[in-house]
């Protein structure tokens, strides 16, 4: 089973509900809400680096098989480059997360939604584009392999 198409939408899904929490909990003042926003940034960061990994791994045993068409390598090549620099910036971010929360610090919080809310459109960037490979250009689907 290929673990990529399933771990990505947790990367993606879980940053941005992480950035939704914050907002409601600086809105309503809800702690519960602050600590939901740290917990789902802690799993997110793990989501994004298997997301990574798997994907290096993906491609790959696609490559092996012959399964990826000349077109679809330039996109290939873009979409592994943000992934790999996402592994390296979303840790980064949920390490000033957990610092704002530390310092509790209300203003450091507003910097890390700034930040957090760019590397989120970057996630979700990026998802597009692996959307294309795969129903554009059809990595991963079976019937494609060899071809
Ligand atoms: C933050 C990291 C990443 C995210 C969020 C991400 C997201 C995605 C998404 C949403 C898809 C479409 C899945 C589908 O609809 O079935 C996809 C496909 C793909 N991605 Fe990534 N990706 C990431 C990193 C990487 C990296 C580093 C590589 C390495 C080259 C990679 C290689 C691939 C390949 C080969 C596909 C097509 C085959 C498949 O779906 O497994 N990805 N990616």
């Amino acid at each position: 089973m290929e673990l990529h198409p399933v771990v990505v939408h947790f990367a993606i899904g879980l940053v941005l509900i992480s950035i939704v929490f914050d907002i409601f909990a600086i809105l309503t003042g809800r702690k519960s809400l602050e600590d939901a926003a740290i917990w789902t940034i802690v799993f997110g960061t793990i989501a994004v680096i298997v997301a990574a990994v798997t994907g290096i791994a993906e491609a790959k045993e696609l490559s092996k098989e012959g399964a990826i068409p000349p077109k679809a390598i330039s996109l290939l090549k873009t979409h592994r480059n943000i992934g790999l620099l996402l592994m390296l910036i979303v840790p980064m971010l949920a390490g000033l997360r957990i610092f704002a929360h530390v310092k509790k610090e209300s203003f450091l919080k507003i910097v890390y939604i700034v930040i957090a809310v760019i590397i989120a459109l970057a996630l979700a960037y990026q998802g597009n584009i692996g959307g294309k490979l795969v129903y554009k250009y059809g990595l991963g689907i079976e019937t494609m392999k060899g071809h």
